[in-house]
């Protein structure tokens, strides 16, 4: 492989749902331009679902392959990149094993996302080890390439962040055996609810999927969140923060067009419906080729298995070198 020249992307996306636009401009539109650069492994960390949805797991097998369906309708190339199954390669957990006899419990504990996750999705049972370690399995995964860099929003950066501690101190017993990752920032926005909160989120019932159709886009922009105090088309509106215009500036081509419609709601000279009835035309644009491609991988299911195999296989070549040289450094190693 002439790929084993360029540097190392690690980045892996929890198979707990359906994708949505919110992964398509954050995630995988910062995933899809590396694999050029770099040499890019992508996941589906289905351990790390299991991390806070154990409860119910009758649908995560389905979710990964819909998944990766997704990133490759979204330009992800199994040609370029490989793409594999966290839990097809067990050395994941054997590292994660091994680092968490160097990590107080403490580290853990003051990530940010774990006492916040925990009071924000009382729902759920978020007392477990598994929880609790998850930062840690992350820093496995990483690892465990030699990764240069990870791709990540901000959400994530708290984790990266203890992924080199956990490494630097792994390091300092064992010989330097593992590569610190570095941080790699999505240059997206965040793209906000359709209910005007911060963000899409799956929890929260504000999404498109890429697996909606031209009509569900359409009735959800219909429902979508504008500017409240605008009861009105003939009262000015307000642009800035409404996410209506925000998904018109992410998704409409048309500058131009964008532009009369701001100019015109400020003024108060356009509806509500002609903004959103251009916003769902633009978004519908955008996803038909996206939409094809998608249900050309779903027709195909023994072939979408194949790439998720083979790459499997060989991300766990990879995975078995690095564990040769990790247990070599830990001495534990008998022969
Ligand atoms: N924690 C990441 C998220 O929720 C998913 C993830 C697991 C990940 N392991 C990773 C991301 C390793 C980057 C690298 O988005």
């Amino acid at each position: 492989m002439t790929s084993s020249r360029k540097a190392r992307v690690v980045s892996g996306m929890r198979p707990t749902g359906r994708l949505h636009l919110g992964h398509l401009v954050g995630a995988l539109g910062n995933w899809v331009p590396l694999q050029d650069q770099y040499d890019c492994f992508y996941f589906v960390a289905d351990w790390h679902a299991l991390s806070s949805d154990f409860a119910d797991t009758s649908a995560l097998t389905s979710y990964a392959y819909e998944n990766v369906a997704d990133w490759i309708a979204a330009g992800l190339d199994p040609e370029k990149s490989t793409f594999f199954i966290q839990s097809l390669v067990p050395e994941h957990a054997e590292l994660c094993l091994l680092l968490s006899m160097v990590v107080p419990v403490p580290w853990l504990e003051r990530v940010p996302t774990y006492k916040e996750q925990q009071e924000n999705l009382k729902d759920k049972d978020l007392s477990s080890i598994g929880f609790l370690a998850y930062p840690l399995l992350q820093t496995a995964d990483v690892a465990m390439y030699d990764a240069s860099f990870v791709p990540v929003g901000d959400d994530q950066v708290a984790h990266l962040e203890l992924a080199r501690e956990v490494v630097r101190r792994f390091n300092n017993f064992f010989n330097d055996v593992l590569v610190e990752p570095q941080p790699l920032l999505t240059t997206f926005a965040r793209l906000p609810g359709l209910d005007g909160g911060k963000k899409m989120s799956k929890s929260l019932g504000n999404t498109i999927h890429l697996s909606d159709t031209a009509d569900d886009v359409r009735k959800k922009v219909m429902r979508m969140y504008t500017d409240s105090k605008r009861v009105r088309a003939d009262i000015p509106g307000t642009v800035e923060g409404n996410p209506v215009f925000t998904y018109h500036d992410a998704f409409n081509p048309n500058k131009e067009e964008v532009d009369d419609l701001k100019t015109r709601y400020r003024a108060g000279r356009v509806g509500d419906v002609e903004v959103k009835t251009k916003l769902a035309q633009a978004l519908n644009a955008h996803l038909d080729p996206i939409r094809e491609r998608r249900s050309a991988v779903l027709a195909r299911p023994d072939r979408l298995k194949e790439i998720l195999f083979e790459g499997s296989r060989c991300a766990r070549v990879v995975a078995e070198e690095t564990m040769g040289r990790v247990r070599e450094a830990v001495k534990i190693r008998y022969r």
